[in-house]
Parts: structure tokens; C-alpha cells; sequence
């Protein structure tokens, strides 16, 4: 093996590595936090959002959200729940057949942060 395809292997290791630790639910590297809708949430006595934006990114092509679903850029998305459960941003795949229902609020509402 020379020495490039070497580091490769070792990159992709350690990645493959983090990967399997990352399946916790606080933010990080990688995890988006949603909380435009921060007032609201504490209403409703929810965490703010954490997207895993990796692992959706090892699963779908870019172009699949960016930018029919979502503006790429932090916070520019207004979203709220009754969009989600019309089918639209994360509702639409989070709809009992791409991926589960919304009606797993912690799965989604998993900010451990202040
Ligand atoms: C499953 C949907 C999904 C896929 C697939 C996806 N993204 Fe995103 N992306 C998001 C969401 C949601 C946000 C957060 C937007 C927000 O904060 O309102 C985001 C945000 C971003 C941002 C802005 C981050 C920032 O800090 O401003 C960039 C850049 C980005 N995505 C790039 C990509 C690239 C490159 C790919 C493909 C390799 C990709 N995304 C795939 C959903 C997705
Ligand atoms: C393009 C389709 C798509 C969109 C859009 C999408 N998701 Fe997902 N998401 C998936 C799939 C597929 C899974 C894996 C489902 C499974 O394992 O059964 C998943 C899994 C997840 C998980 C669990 C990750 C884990 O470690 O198991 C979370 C949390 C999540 N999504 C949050 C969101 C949020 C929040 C949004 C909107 C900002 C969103 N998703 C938008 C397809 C999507
Ligand atoms: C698939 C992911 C997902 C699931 C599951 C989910 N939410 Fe949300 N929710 C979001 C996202 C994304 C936002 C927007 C957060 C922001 O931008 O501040 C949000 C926003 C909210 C808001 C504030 C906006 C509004 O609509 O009033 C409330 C309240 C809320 N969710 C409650 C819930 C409850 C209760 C459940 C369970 C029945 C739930 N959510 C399940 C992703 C999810």
C-alpha cells in the first residue's frame, strides 16, 4: 500500500469510528440546532431541534434537500410543526414511509444544551 492510499484508509477508519459514536442525542459536530422557534418550544415544553445533518448527508444526495426543501443556510427555514405534518421540510420524509412519523417529539426535540 503506498503511503496516500495508507492515510486514506486511516481517514475514512476514523471517520467510520465517529460515526459510531455519534448516535447520542446532544449536538455535535455535524448536528445543526433549530431553535427559531425557541419561544414557542418552551411553550410546549420541548427541547430545540437537533438535526443530524451527517447522517442525512451519508443517506441522501445534497440536491434531495438543498434547495427544494431547505434554504442552505442556518436559520434562514421557517418551520414549524403543522407544515411538518402537512408533508412539508422534515415531513417529507418524516411521514410513516421514508422515515418515521413526527410523532416522536424527542427524536427530533433532543437539545441537551442550555
Ligand atoms: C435531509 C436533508 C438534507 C440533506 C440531504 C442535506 N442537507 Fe444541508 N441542511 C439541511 C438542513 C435542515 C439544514 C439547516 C437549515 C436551517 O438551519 O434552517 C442544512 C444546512 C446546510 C448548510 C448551512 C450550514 C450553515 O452552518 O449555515 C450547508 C452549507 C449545507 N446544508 C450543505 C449540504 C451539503 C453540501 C449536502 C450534501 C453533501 C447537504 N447539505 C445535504 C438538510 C439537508
Ligand atoms: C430526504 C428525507 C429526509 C428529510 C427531509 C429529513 N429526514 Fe430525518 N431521517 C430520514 C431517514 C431516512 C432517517 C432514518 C430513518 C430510520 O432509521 O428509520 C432519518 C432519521 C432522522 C433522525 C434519527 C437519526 C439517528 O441517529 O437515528 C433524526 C433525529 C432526524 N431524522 C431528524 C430530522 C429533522 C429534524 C429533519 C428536518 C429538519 C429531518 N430529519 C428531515 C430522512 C429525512
Ligand atoms: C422530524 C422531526 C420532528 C419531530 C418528530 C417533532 N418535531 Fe417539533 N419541530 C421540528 C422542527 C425542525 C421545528 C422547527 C424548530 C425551529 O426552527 O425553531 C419544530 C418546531 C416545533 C415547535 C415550535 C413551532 C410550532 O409549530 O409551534 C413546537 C411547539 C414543536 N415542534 C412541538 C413538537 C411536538 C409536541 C412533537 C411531538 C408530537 C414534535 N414537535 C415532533 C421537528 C420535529
Amino acid at each position: 500500500m503506498n503511503k496516500r492510499i495508507l492515510w486514506a484508509v486511516v481517514f475514512v477508519s476514523a471517520v467510520a469510528v465517529g460515526m459510531l459514536f455519534s448516535g447520542q442525542s446532544h449536538a455535535e459536530y455535524g448536528d445543526i440546532v433549530l431553535d427559531r422557534k425557541m419561544d414557542s418550544m418552551k411553550k410546549a415544553n420541548v427541547k430545540p431541534v437537533v438535526f443530524p445533518h451527517w447522517f442525512h448527508r451519508i443517506r441522501f444526495k445534497c440536491k434531495v434537500c438543498h434547495e427544494d426543501i431547505f434554504i442552505i443556510k442556518k436559520g434562514a427555514n421557517d418551520i414549524n410543526m403543522q407544515a411538518i405534518m402537512e408533508g412539508k421540510f422534515c415531513g417529507r420524509c418524516h411521514n410513516g414511509l421514508t422515515a418515521w412519523e413526527p410523532l416522536y417529539c424527542d427524536r427530533c426535540h433532543s437539545y441537551e444544551g442550555k
